[in-house]
């Protein structure tokens, strides 16, 4: 399996991060755990067939010197915990098959073998035990009995160290990762809070290099996208500001011409210019930072104010559904967006309804319905684009820059709502606002 099937199962660079340094090491400290332990095995044993080989040396010249009858008396004494002298043949069997007894019986050879003619066996049943069987100088029979030490015991404290120095190792890595990937998600937090008021938060420059290089990279890309927009919407308010001037010029001139037919005309363009550099010197203002602080206010109020407004106007507007608890957001704002929303039902369907609720969660939706022709699915996010008007827009009667639902998605955005368009499925759209911020 590749090591990226492998890696593929957390989905975060620190869980990846954390999954390969906690593995490694525990690997890696396993190892060297097992290393140590054959290390100190092969050592012992070393030791001991060293010992085993001088032991039975002496006791067997002790045993061959002393006269046969004070042999047997003696035997208890020479005997030690891996093995046992008995006067005697012993059992017989297969040769020693386990590593270490074949050991022990090459280090009895080697101490004795020269002296003694030996034969070594397994005991029948009992592989890793051994008897080395030879006859003293006057004939006596003589066993040596061997029976493996069971492996050295571990200390008891040696796995609650072992567990410490992982727990200190996983502690570490945890320690690590966080550290190389926190700066990664401040990032992303600074990246997704840039949003249209331009007011970012500012990564703080310090830390290590590479991250006080990319905090830095990252406030400079912030200073310039700021510049470019405040000189874009500057551009944008200066010429709607500045076409104010020959408008009301021209408005003059045409009062006082003949043509009153075509005065008329020339008028209602007029009208209409003066419309869209209102409402381009507004967009400007709502892009350069909503100003507006936010306040607690009753949404259920300012929602039917703004209805009767439209009634008041002759208009066909209905409201449906109550919220019944505070909101903290921007009212003017709101308003805004509720009437560009309205407006533009009014004016693509005739009619227009509000339908609000809120959810448990603290979530407010404000939906304006209509019943009007809807806007192809391909569309749907297009006519956000500021001066982005559909083909059969521009030739009605209807007006209008194409900035409604742009100037919307702005302030819904400065107010961290979000605006989405949506076709009924019984015809018609609704533009669909949904606000945090319910009390
Ligand atoms: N309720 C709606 N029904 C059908 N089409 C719509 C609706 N709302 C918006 N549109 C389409 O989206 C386009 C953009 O809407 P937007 O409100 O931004 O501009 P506008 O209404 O044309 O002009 P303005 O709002 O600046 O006076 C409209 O021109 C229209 O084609
Ligand atoms: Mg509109």
């Amino acid at each position: 399996m590749k090591l990226n099937a492998l890696l593929r199962g957390p989905r975060t660079l620190y869980a990846r991060l954390a999954l390969v340094f906690i593995v490694g090491l525990a690997v890696a400290q396993t190892l060297s755990v097992w290393l140590t332990m054959t290390e100190r095995d092969q050592t012992m044993n070393n030791v001991m067939m060293g010992y085993i080989e001088r032991e039975v040396t002496s006791s067997v010249a002790l045993l061959d010197h002393l006269p046969a009858a004070e042999r047997a008396a003696w035997l208890p004494r020479l005997a030690r915990r891996t093995y046992t002298f008995t006067l005697g043949p012993g059992v017989t069997g297969a040769p020693p098959d386990v590593e270490l007894s074949a050991r022990v019986a090459r280090s009895i050879a080697a101490g004795i073998g020269k002296r003694y003619p030996l034969t070594a066996n397994a005991v029948p049943g009992e592989p890793d035990r051994l008897q080395v069987h030879l006859q003293l100088s006057d004939g006596t029979p003589l066993t040596i009995d061997y029976r493996p030490m069971p492996g050295a015991p571990l200390s008891r404290w040696l796995p609650v160290v072992l567990l410490l120095q992982l727990a200190v190792l996983a502690a570490c890595c945890w320690l690590a990762v966080r550290l190389a990937t926190r700066p990664l998600s401040q990032l992303a937090r600074a990246a997704d809070t840039l949003g249209p008021d331009l007011r970012a938060e500012r990564l703080p420059e310090d830390g290590p290099d590479e991250v006080a290089r990319a905090a830095r990279a990252f406030n400079a890309m912030q200073d310039r996208i700021k510049m470019y927009m405040t000189e874009r919407l500057q551009i944008l308010a200066a010429i709607s500001h500045d076409l104010q001037t020959p408008i009301t010029r021209m408005r003059l001139r045409i009062d006082v011409m003949d043509d009153s037919a075509q005065g008329a005309k020339l008028q209602q363009d007029l009208r209409e210019m003066e419309t869209m550099v209102k409402e381009g010197v507004t967009y400007a203002r709502t892009m350069h930072g909503a100003t507006e602080v936010p306040c607690r206010i009753d949404p259920d109020a300012l929602l039917d104010s703004l209805v009767f407004d439209y009634v008041d106007a002759g208009k066909e507007i209905a409201l449906q559904g109550r919220i019944g608890a505070a909101l903290v957001t921007r009212p003017q704002a709101l308003r805004r967006i509720v009437g560009n929303l309205v407006d533009n039902a009014l004016k693509f369907s005739g009619a227009a309804e509000i339908a609000v609720a809120a959810s448990p969660a603290g979530q407010v939706t404000i939906s304006v319905l209509d019943r009007g022709p809807g806007i192809p699915a391909e569309s749907l996010e297009a006519v956000f684009e500021p001066f982005y008007r559909l083909e059969g827009s521009r030739n009605r009667h209807t007006g209008g820059t194409g900035l409604g639902l742009a100037i919307a998605r702005q302030l819904a955005l400065a107010m961290d709502a979000a605006l989405s368009l949506h076709n009924r499925p019984e015809g018609g759209l609704e533009a669909r606002l949904v606000l945090k911020g319910l009390a």
